[in-house]
């Protein structure tokens, strides 16, 4: 068991080492890693920040067409995805569990014919980038739990120490210190 544990300290920081060197757009601060397995893609444009001791999880996509900034001791567990075309910030201490979806942007146009022609040329169209889809900046505050298989969309700002429940949508900004759930996610609970 132990040795097991050791194998996979070793695979992180190997994997870790090596995402650095591939991506000179990634940034990781002091014993922050990257789990082995994690699929990591940094646009021309994109910057990708991992603040000291955070852990990404295995098997979590990150594309960073433009910029995330993962603050200190943050955990991001695993078979999460972040799409980012405009701006992430996730703060210090957060913890996001499995399967979280995380996009500052619609990925597709909501208009049906543009849509069309992204088919029609079949998926090689410019239109298919999430540059052509409508985005807004997402920030997550310090101390912020999100349960498992939820899901922030574009534009959400949640507050300082609040929690979303597993399996929410969220749409709109969180107030600080409050547990929200549901789709669309609303207020259930005021933390003290
Ligand atoms: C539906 C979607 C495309 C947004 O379309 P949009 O035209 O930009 O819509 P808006 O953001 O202006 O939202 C319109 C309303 O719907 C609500 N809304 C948007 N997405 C919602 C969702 N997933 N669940 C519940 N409500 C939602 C918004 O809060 C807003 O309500 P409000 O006026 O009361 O605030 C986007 O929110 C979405 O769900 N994208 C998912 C993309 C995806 O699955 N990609 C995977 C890869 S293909």
């Amino acid at each position: 068991m132990r040795f097991k544990k050791h194998i996979k300290i070793l695979l992180d920081a190997l994997y870790t080492y090596y995402m650095c060197k591939k991506f000179s757009g990634l940034q990781i601060q002091s014993e922050a890693k990257i789990g082995f397995g994690t699929k990591i893609f940094i646009g021309n444009k994109g910057r990708l920040v991992i603040g000291q001791s955070s852990y990404i999880g295995a098997d979590t996509t990150i594309c960073a067409n433009s910029h995330i900034e993962i603050g200190k001791n943050t955990l991001i567990n695993k078979s999460s995805r972040i799409g980012c075309a405009e701006f992430i910030r996730i703060g210090r201490g957060v913890m996001i569990a499995h399967g979280v979806s995380i996009y500052d942007n619609n990925n597709h146009p909501v208009n049906f014919e543009s849509r069309y022609k992204i088919a029609e040329h079949r998926y090689t169209s410019d239109l298919i980038s999430w540059e052509k889809s409508k985005k807004k900046p997402i920030e997550i505050g310090d101390y912020v739990w999100i349960g498992m298989h939820s899901i922030i969309l574009k534009g959400v700002n949640i507050g300082r120490g609040s929690i979303v429940a597993a399996g929410s949508v969220v749409v709109h900004n969180v107030p600080e210190m409050t547990i929200v759930g549901g789709n669309p996610a609303q207020v259930v609970k005021y933390l003290s």
